[in-house]
């Protein structure tokens, strides 16, 4: 059993520390955070928990072997960095952090020292995610011919970061896993007048070989919030919804014929729409076993650094093409 120190109690980290508190990997938590207020809400919801604002303490703490960072995201390469110094097995929220020349730094420091980085990319335990990539795996739908994914909503703006660093990583992991390809090539389009610090709303094109096509849109500046990816295959199209509370994924069996050899008409059918049935397990519950069980096996399970490494690779380059003003870059 693992003796952990989150750092960091703020919006996530409360999530973060009642799934550490009911692991039955976990045998002692500690929570860290600049804030006392935080300290103290956190020991009136757990009184069983140690609390410090001294984040030396915890790092010189032999006692304590895995550190898990829930502060704002420029402040992950400096304490991931430190934390993994101090011999600690590290989990660190995502984005790991904004540079992939920090990432590989940071896997290469975990490496030397023989421990385990991880970073929570919650969606690819999400269980409706987990099903979608097992039904293409199985080659239902057919090839995919393009995915659309929106993830707007009204967002709280965070200082340090923009709507690309908060909320791609996302759509980008969940992309990566379900594809098992690489971009070769992406555009990114938001307001040119806006500094990348500034950015609130992106649209971005990820385009690949095969002449597949990704679009993801990210925004903290819509009225409502939507969680929503359209997958386009050959045979059938898959809709995932997840604000959806019941219904979050439909598959569409599909077909289309022309009408009439005469005209351009094309009659569009859908048939049949299937709403699977899959696990609803919380996915930090699960991510949280991922990574406990990457540092029994001390080997990387789920997603590798170099898979890591290449979402923060992606969103760098998505900030490039921001910064030529829509300029489509070569990966
Ligand atoms: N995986 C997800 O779905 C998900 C969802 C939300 C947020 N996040 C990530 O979680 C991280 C935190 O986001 P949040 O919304 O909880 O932010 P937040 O601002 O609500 O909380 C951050 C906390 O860290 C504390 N803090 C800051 N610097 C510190 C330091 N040096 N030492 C100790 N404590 C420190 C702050 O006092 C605050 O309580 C971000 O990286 C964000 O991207 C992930």
């Amino acid at each position: 059993m693992f003796k952990v120190a989150l750092i960091g109690y703020g919006y996530w980290g409360v999530n973060l520390l009642r799934n550490l508190i009911n692991s039955a990997s976990v045998s002692k938590v500690n929570v860290c955070d600049i804030r006392n207020e935080r300290l103290q809400l956190a020991k009136k919801s757990y009184p069983s928990i140690h609390t410090s604002s001294d984040i030396y303490s915890i790092l010189k703490n032999t006692d304590i072997d895995v550190v898990v960072i829930a502060t704002p995201t420029s402040t992950h390469y400096e304490l991931t960095k430190r934390a993994l110094s101090h011999n600690k097995h590290v989990l660190v929220e995502k984005p790991i952090c904004t540079r992939s020349t920090e990432a590989r730094e940071l896997y290469s420091l975990a490496q030397t020292k023989g421990k385990i980085l991880f970073t929570d990319l919650t969606f690819l335990y999400n269980g409706a995610v987990e099903y979608i990539h097992d039904y293409i795996h199985d080659e239902k739908i057919g090839e995919i011919k393009y995915i659309d994914s929106t993830r707007v909503n009204l967002g709280i703006y965070q200082e340090d970061t923009n709507v690309v660093w908060d909320l791609a990583p996302h759509d980008i992991s969940i992309i990566q896993k379900i594809l098992k390809q690489k971009p070769i090539q992406l555009r990114a389009i938001s307001n040119p007048l806006k500094s990348l610090k500034d950015i609130d709303f992106v649209y971005i094109f990820l385009y690949y070989t095969n002449g597949l096509v990704v679009q993801i849109n990210c925004s903290w500046a819509s009225p409502t919030k939507i969680r929503q990816m359209i997958i386009g295959g050959e045979r059938k199209m898959i809709i995932y919804d997840e604000v959806e509370p019941t219904q979050k994924i439909k598959i569409y069996n599909y077909s289309s014929e022309q009408k009439d050899r005469d005209t351009t008409l094309i009659d569009y059918r859908l048939g049949d729409i299937v709403i699977p049935k899959f696990s609803t397990k919380e996915p930090l519950q699960k991510m949280l076993e991922v990574f406990f069980s990457c540092i029994k096996e001390n080997k990387y399970l789920c997603i590798s650094p170099e898979q890591s490494i290449e979402i923060i690779s992606i969103i760098e380059n998505i900030e490039k093409s921001l910064f030529l003003k829509g300029e489509l870059v070569n990966l």
